[in-house]
């Protein structure tokens, strides 16, 4: 499996295993029969609830001499409430705990949205903090800090947009290497992709098969279906793959790092096996012909009456 590589040497494999809305009682599952087929690298976050399960199986497959802590890549995010230099540090000790390890290989800020750290679910206005009351500079240096203490190998940001990037570059010592962001085909961010290949820092794509599991609450009824999508079908069928597999076989060959969420031991496979398949230069033109710039995770949940966010401050947009 191609590998990305990182400024300290350390290389993330393209392919990686999302757990998101993987319930406590299937992701340790999950997570032992992805390591023992293959995976290399799961994508974890505090407020998915499940890292305490997640770091069971890890636990075990060490234990059981499946695999070694260096030859894994854990990465993990800061949720909203513990923005700020002084909660960093303690938010990704307790993540490590729950991990069961010593250090992540990549620690992210999950959304540049902060909310007062005793409200880790914020509703309403005064639950959140603006990013002039909170900046993202100062949760930075708390960044910073982990990597010095040796806590995170690698540092970075999800949901950045490039306006964002731009401005944390600017005040950074150590500067981000990620930006994990919603990419697939239906949105292909091909603006913050050219801007973050020429200027260092990956990307991973979130929701790359759209996500179809997400909570009723963040679905629309209009929503195209990026699993049904006739011309994919018809690259897939040609290839003897499924949609999934070109799917994700496009996304790593863009040099993107790709992490769908499955908790079934066949989509699990099929997921893994996609990181080998080649699109051809015609395959990745239809691909990019497909593009309807739209978003599933939008971003619209951060907006309450009278408060900081909005979907277009939060993307710059
Ligand atoms: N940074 C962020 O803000 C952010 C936001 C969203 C997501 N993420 C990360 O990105 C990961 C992936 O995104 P996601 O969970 O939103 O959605 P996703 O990976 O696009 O889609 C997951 C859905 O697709 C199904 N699926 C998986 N493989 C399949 C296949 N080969 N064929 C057909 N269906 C398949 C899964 O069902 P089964 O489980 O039943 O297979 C699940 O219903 C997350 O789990 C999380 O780690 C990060």
């Amino acid at each position: 499996m191609n590998k990305l590589q990182f400024n300290n040497n350390t290389q993330m494999p393209i392919l990686g295993l999302g757990t998101w809305k993987s319930a406590p009682g299937e992701v340790y599952t999950a997570v032992k029969e992805a390591v023992k087929m293959g995976y290399r690298h799961i994508d974890c976050a505090a407020i998915y609830g499940n890292e305490k399960e997640i770091g069971q199986a890890l636990s075990e497959l060490q234990q059981e001499g499946v695999v070694k802590r260096e030859e894994l890549w854990i990465t993990s995010k800061l949720w909203n409430n513990n923005h700020g230099k002084a909660n960093v540090v303690p938010a990704l000790k307790q993540t490590l705990a729950d991990l069961q390890l010593e250090y992540l290989d990549l620690y992210l800020i999950h959304w540049p949205v902060a909310f007062k750290h005793e409200i880790p679910g914020a509703k309403k206005a005064e639950d959140y903090l603006s990013l002039e009351e909170q900046p993202i500079a100062d949760t930075w240096l708390g960044m910073e800090e982990a990597v010095k203490l040796g806590l995170s190998k690698n540092i970075g940001v999800s949901n950045f947009s490039v306006l964002k990037l731009k401005s944390l570059m600017e005040v950074a010592s150590i500067k981000p290497e990620m930006n994990q962001v919603e990419l697939h085909p239906y949105f292909q961010q091909n603006e913050l992709v050219e801007y973050c290949q020429s200027n260092g820092i990956h990307i991973t794509a979130y929701s790359p098969l759209g996500s179809s599991d997400r909570p009723a609450g963040l679905k629309k009824e209009d929503e195209p279906i990026l699993l049904e999508d006739k011309n994919i079908e018809a690259i897939a069928t040609q290839k003897g793959v499924s949609i999934a597999q070109v799917i994700l076989a496009w996304v790593a060959q863009r040099g993107i790092s790709v992490i769908p969420k499955s908790v079934n031991p066949s989509r699990l496979q099929q997921n893994l096996n996609a990181a080998e398949i080649r699109l051809t230069e015609d395959e990745m033109q239809q691909m990019a012909a497909i593009n309807k710039n739209r978003r599933y995770v939008d971003g619209k949940f951060w907006e309450v009456p009278g408060g900081p966010y909005t979907a277009t401050n939060v993307w710059d947009e």
